[in-house]
């Protein structure tokens, strides 16, 4: 597996905790046209209902939801790793509208893959993705996830891709800070 390079001109992407303060910016994210279409439910979420799932989130030892930032602290977006019983961690994530496409995703992906490798016993990184989902598809091969494996996903046609972490190489990509929560290293 390679190198997963930042967007030209950009020395790093950073992975920080996310908090309640962010709550405003993950609804606006979480309601993206294209986040609501490329999720596996797709309806409008509501503030209120938003604001109880954030809250149950940031509670959950089983879920570690981040933000990305450039170095400079500007929010590209946020990812969110699901930790399960089969030693396995589910990665979603979701980049704001107008930083798609210059290649955030894909180092973002990496780097919350490389996050999930530091939690003892996580093997396998999964990402539950939809068919038509593009972008998705290709930014996760690009973090070199294997190729998809058409399966059902919350009663729906899904691809899931999948990184395992035991493979050379996956649990550090070179030219990325090691992240970890709390913590404000370049990542
Ligand atoms: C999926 C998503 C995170 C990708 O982030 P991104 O920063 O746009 O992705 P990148 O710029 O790293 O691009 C990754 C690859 O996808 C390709 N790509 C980007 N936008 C694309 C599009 N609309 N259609 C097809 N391919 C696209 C890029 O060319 C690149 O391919 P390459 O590596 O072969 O050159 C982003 O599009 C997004 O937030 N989508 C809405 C939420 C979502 O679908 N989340 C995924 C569910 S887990």
């Amino acid at each position: 597996m390679g190198d997963v390079s930042l967007p030209e001109g950009k020395a790093s992407l950073r992975l920080r905790r996310a908090a309640e303060g962010d709550r405003q910016l993950l609804f606006a994210w979480a309601n993206d046209e294209t986040v609501r279409r490329m999720s596996f439910s797709g309806a409008p979420i509501a503030w209120a209902e938003h604001v109880r799932w954030l809250d149950a989130k940031l509670q959950d030892p089983a879920c570690k939801l981040y933000l990305l930032t450039e170095a400079d602290g500007i929010p590209l977006g946020q990812l969110r790793l699901e930790f399960g019983t089969q030693r396995e961690a589910i990665l979603s994530i979701s980049i704001a509208a107008e930083h798609r496409g210059r290649g955030w995703g894909a180092a973002a992906i990496r780097l919350g893959a490389e996050e999930a490798g530091r939690m003892p016993g996580v093997a396998v990184v999964h990402a539950y993705v939809k068919p038509e989902n593009a972008a998705s598809i290709r930014a996760f091969a690009r973090a070199g996830f294997d190729p998809p494996v058409r399966l059902r996903h919350s009663g729906q046609a899904a691809l899931r891709m999948s990184l395992g972490l035991d493979a050379p190489g996956a649990r550090s990509a070179p030219g990325m800070a090691a992240p970890g929560p709390g913590r404000e290293a370049s990542r």
